[in-house]
């Protein structure tokens, strides 16, 4: 019998996250930098004793510990905290604690460094370039880095596969060989790269945008993939993006802008 306690109590160890901890396996703590605007340290609020957690951190070896700046609720109840994040923030350890009615609950430390989570890329468009038959994509990004990495997904027509990209360290993507009578749909996501210690996680993938054959949307004004082979390069359309599919329902009030 206390074997089997004690088997479980190492099962419960094992599976907590990585750093240095102490306190009950059930409360856990992890951090994720939110596009490197600021961290979130969340914890599992254990409901008995009905009291709230309290939260310190201190960045790097030395210094003393601080109060939280801002939890984060669920229920009334503390279940996170919000953290200021500044450039160079990743590459130190964070170590934090937990108190209850004002005995250390949690202690742990965590490398910040692979826990940042970007947000989607914006303003996805697409453009067509129909002497190579290519459709191009481009968008933005929210922060500024050098150091991050995309994938597009796409697929042609509604029931075919989802594809995949290479990871590309630039804001674009070129489909060659692309069936121009065919309809696509488009996402992106990004992460920071391996060269700047890649993350865990990437970012949600963004909004979709759609590609459309010529003839189905000359009907309706602007024309989604737009030539530019008279252009001489590649510029921005005024609008490019189609946030829903083309139905009869919603065609026409999309081509007001
Ligand atoms: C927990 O903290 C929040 C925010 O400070 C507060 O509103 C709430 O009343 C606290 N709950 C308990 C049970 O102390
Ligand atoms: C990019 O997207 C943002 C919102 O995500 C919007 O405010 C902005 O006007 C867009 N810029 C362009 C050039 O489309
Ligand atoms: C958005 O992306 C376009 C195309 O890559 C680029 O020309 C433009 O400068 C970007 N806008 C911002 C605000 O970064
Ligand atoms: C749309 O364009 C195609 C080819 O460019 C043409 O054959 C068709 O008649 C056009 N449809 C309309 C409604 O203008």
């Amino acid at each position: 019998m206390a074997a089997a306690v004690a088997a479980a109590v190492l099962l419960a160890m094992v599976a907590v996250p990585p750093g240095r901890v102490r306190g009950t396996p059930a409360l856990g703590v992890s951090c994720v930098i939110v596009n490197l605007e600021h961290t979130d340290c969340s914890w599992r609020h254990v409901p008995s004793p009905q009291s709230n957690y309290t939260f310190q951190s201190r960045l790097g070896d030395r210094g003393s510990y601080s109060d939280c700046p801002r939890y984060l609720l669920q229920g009334g109840y503390t279940v996170g905290c919000r953290l200021p994040y500044t450039l160079l923030d990743r590459f130190k350890t964070l170590h934090l604690r937990l108190t209850h009615d004002s005995a250390l609950a949690w202690e742990q430390t965590v490398q910040l460094l692979n826990q940042v989570k970007l947000n989607p890329p914006h303003n996805l468009s697409v453009e067509v370039n129909r002497q190579n038959q290519e459709l191009w994509l481009y968008w933005n990004h929210s922060v500024k880095s050098n150091c991050r990495e995309n994938q597009v997904m796409y697929r042609r027509n509604e029931e075919s596969q989802w594809q995949f990209s290479t990871l590309l360290p630039a804001d674009f993507y070129s489909l060659p060989q692309a069936s121009l009578k065919s309809q696509y749909e488009f996402k992106v996501k990004t992460r920071v790269s391996n060269t700047c210690g890649m993350s865990e996680f990437w970012s949600d993938w963004g909004p979709p945008v759609w590609w459309y054959p010529a003839e189905q949307s000359n009907q309706t004004g602007p024309e989604l993939g737009v030539d530019f082979q008279h252009k001489g390069y590649v510029q921005f359309l005024l609008c490019p993006v189609y946030t829903a599919p083309l139905t009869s329902d919603n065609r026409l009030k999309r081509v007001s802008c």
